[in-house]
């Protein structure tokens, strides 16, 4: 007998606090992250999406609370990769940017050169991979970014603002590439990737969230389905800080 599909459970931070010295980043985080999710983090800068995005990623430890993820059937624990605001580029090719983590990540040279090709192509950068990644455009470093935590088939994509950078038409083929790679209906890979990730752009939130954390002075003050965020009649009396900042983000 089959039940209703329940997303898998992928992380579990549990009051996890981040403090840098005296300041305090995050302050008491609860959350789930589940399969096929796609959350987007707002709040003002300062708010800690960024600080979060790398409890998340293991690159910054709890200074009280924890940080739990599932183990996954397959392997030890699910593959994250993160895509930081500046993506910083080896002095080397493409094609050689992409394969080394994949090279790193335990595959054979030639093999790994393969799958950056395959990756390179899906961001449609196939005819700069020869080129220097240095001399990429920023919008290009982007997406070979993008290529490169592709090409590692993450269960779980962590990105800073991915598109802060961009001119409005690389910023929709990013997001468009997003979105592919979140839909559960995609064909290059078994699974869809889920996302979390920071951004400063509300209208992309709406095209790309579906799960909304609103993040002020390092705590949690709303977490709601993207619909019920924007739309919701309870976002102003229920979320009085959230409501205020989606309207002065908005006006
Ligand atoms: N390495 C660090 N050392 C000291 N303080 C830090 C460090 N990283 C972050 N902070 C502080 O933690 C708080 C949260 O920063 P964080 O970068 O997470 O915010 P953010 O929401 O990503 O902001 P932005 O929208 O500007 O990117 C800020 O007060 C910041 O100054
Ligand atoms: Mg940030």
């Amino acid at each position: 007998m089959t039940g209703p599909r329940v997303p898998a459970l992928l992380c579990q931070v549990q009051n996890a606090s981040v403090k840098f010295g005296a300041a305090t980043a995050l302050d008491g985080i609860t959350l789930a992250l589940s399969a096929g999710e796609r959350v987007a983090l707002i709040g003002s800068n300062g708010s800690g999406k960024s600080t979060l995005l790398r409890l998340l990623h293991g690159l910054v430890r709890p200074t009280q609370g924890q940080v739990e993820w599932a183990l996954a059937q397959d392997r030890l624990a699910p593959r994250q990769a993160m895509l930081f605001q500046r993506p910083y580029m080896l002095r080397a090719s493409s094609l050689t940017n992409v394969a080394l983590g994949l090279w790193l990540a335990g595959q054979r040279w030639g093999d790994a050169r393969h799958s950056a090709m395959l990756a390179l192509q899906g961001v449609g950068l196939a005819a700069q991979a020869m080129r220097n990644a240095k001399t990429l455009s920023g919008g290009q470093q982007q997406r070979l970014a993008l290529a490169r935590a592709w090409a590692l088939q993450p269960d779980v994509l962590l990105l800073d603002e991915p598109t802060a950078n961009l001119d409005p038409h690389a910023k929709q083929e990013l997001e468009a590439l997003l979105a592919q790679l979140a839909s559960p209906n995609r064909v290059s890979l078994p699974k869809p990737t889920t996302l979390v990730f920071a951004s400063h752009n509300l209208g992309q939130v709406k095209r790309l969230a579906s799960r909304v954390i609103y993040l002020e002075h390092g705590r949690v003050l709303a977490d709601l389905p993207t619909a019920s965020f924007f739309e919701g009649p309870l976002l102003d009396t229920r979320y009085p800080a959230a409501y205020a900042f989606v309207k002065g983000e908005t006006a």
